[in-house]
């Protein structure tokens, strides 16, 4: 069987490596995957936003099937132009990533089927927007309406910030057409919870829980990036409030795209606060998160394209979808200075790997046989363990084998969940 993967990261990376354990996938290409990718499957320069040369490439190859992994292809219509060809696919249509592409859709849709979430307003006019954080004080929360590399967010403590942040996207063009409108929203306090699930439109099936770590540097400080760590499963995510998510949040969204004529079919990634109220929706991905998937794959006990073939061909009710009871943690090394100004093209070497341990290329490109540095986010080293507190230090034993000369990780992955298993 001939599978496409569309993406070049660390995600993708964890994506292939899992489809490759069912001896179906015998010839994998990823579009345009990266240097370290390479090792597990065929890489072909087509990016992922050429969805033109996609579906050229995914004809002329009479692919089989396709896994579309991140937000942009999925954004832009790739999953419906594929269907287009016959080929069956993993992702939803664009009618369905609309959920992630746009804040101010989403959060119409939970207003409306009264899935629990932070108050908002959707402005389009600038000094309306202005009024209204002056009206409301801080803190308050900043949303850019459409993508924005998960940088359209500002959690601002001060009106003053509120402000210089809607003028910066409504006014300073600083995310393009996708802050020309902008969503303001309540500040919600508590820990956060990554949830991915499996859903064929009709059935939602919940993966292992996750934490992500956003900040770039140790004690949650530092601007946001994609990601420097996860560890799954999140302490936070108890059973308690899991029955919760599943009954107030996870099957009202899957049954309000349905209703709303969007049927979402493939990974949905629900953000979740967890505050004295129960649990709210931050955001809603219409992707596997990453480095989320680094940490929540490796748990995955069934066969990956098994399920995704469920999910595409609604049989998902069906289809027996089991995670193992153990621990898995991801320590990111990214490039000196990321994500604000760093350099690639510095010569990495990889340690020889035991077992239940992974090595995610996210960005490095081959040359001459070396494997080099390309991009912010390098890698993503990853443990499996019976506890978490045995995975994270799997992960940095992991993260400090590897040679790589400009790289940085957090040191405190992970710190969080284990003092909250302490409690
Ligand atoms: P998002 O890109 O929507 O995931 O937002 C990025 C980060 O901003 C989240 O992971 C939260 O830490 C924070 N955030 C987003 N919305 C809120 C909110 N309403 N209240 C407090 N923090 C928020
Ligand atoms: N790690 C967050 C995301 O994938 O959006």
């Amino acid at each position: 069987m001939k599978i496409l993967v569309v993406g070049g990261g660390g995600r993708e990376h964890a994506i292939i490596k899992a489809l490759r354990k069912n001896p179906a996938a015998d010839v994998i290409y990823a579009l345009p995957g990266n240097g370290g990718i390479a090792a597990d499957a065929v890489c072909v320069p087509i990016k992922a936003t050429d969805i033109e040369g996609i579906v050229r490439f995914a004809g002329e190859k009479h692919v089989d099937y396709a896994v579309v992994a991140p937000d942009d292809p999925l954004a832009l219509g790739c999953v419906d132009e594929l269907e287009k060809l016959g080929i069956p696919c993993f992702g939803p249509r664009k009618n369905a990533a609309v959920i992630e592409a746009s804040k101010a859709f989403s959060k119409a849709l939970m207003k409306k089927y009264g899935i629990p979430t932070a108050q908002h307003r959707t402005f389009t006019h600038m000094n309306e927007a202005l009024a209204y954080v002056e009206k409301m004080g801080a803190p308050i929360v900043v949303k850019a309406d459409g993508l924005a590399l998960g940088k359209g967010v500002t959690v601002a403590m001060t009106v003053g910030e509120a402000k210089a942040a809607i003028r910066e996207m409504m006014e300073g063009g600083k995310f393009g057409a996708s802050g020309s409108t902008v969503v303001i929203e309540e500040y919600l306090e508590g820990p956060e919870v990554s949830v991915l699930s499996f859903t064929d439109g009709k059935t939602v099936v919940p993966m292992v829980s996750s934490m992500d770590h956003k900040r770039a540097h140790d004690g949650d400080a530092g601007p946001n990036t994609g990601g420097m760590g996860t560890v799954a499963p999140n302490p936070y995510y108890t059973p308690e409030v899991a029955q919760r998510c599943m009954d107030e949040i996870f099957v009202p969204t899957i049954k309000a795209m349905a209703a709303e004529g969007r049927p979402f079919k493939g990974c949905l990634y629900f953000g979740l606060m967890i505050t004295r109220d129960g649990p709210k929706v931050i955001e809603y991905n219409c992707r596997f998160g990453d480095p989320e998937t680094q940490v929540v794959l490796p748990l995955l006990e069934s066969d990956l394209l098994t399920v995704m073939r469920a999910v595409t061909e609604e049989r998902l009710a069906e289809t027996e979808v089991k995670f193992s009871e153990k621990s898995a943690a991801c320590v990111v090394l990214a490039s000196k200075g990321y994500p604000v100004k760093y350099e690639s093209g510095f010569e990495i070497e990889l340690p020889k790997l035991g077992p239940d341990r992974d090595i995610f290329v996210a960005g490095a490109e081959t040359r001459d046989g070396r494997l080099l540095s390309h991009g912010g986010r390098v890698l993503g080293c990853v443990a499996v363990e019976d506890t978490l507190e045995k995975a994270v230090a799997g992960a940095y034993e992991t993260a400090d084998a590897v040679r790589f000369e400009n790289g940085f990780c957090r040191r405190d992955i992970g710190k969080r969940a284990l003092d909250a298993l302490k409690k």
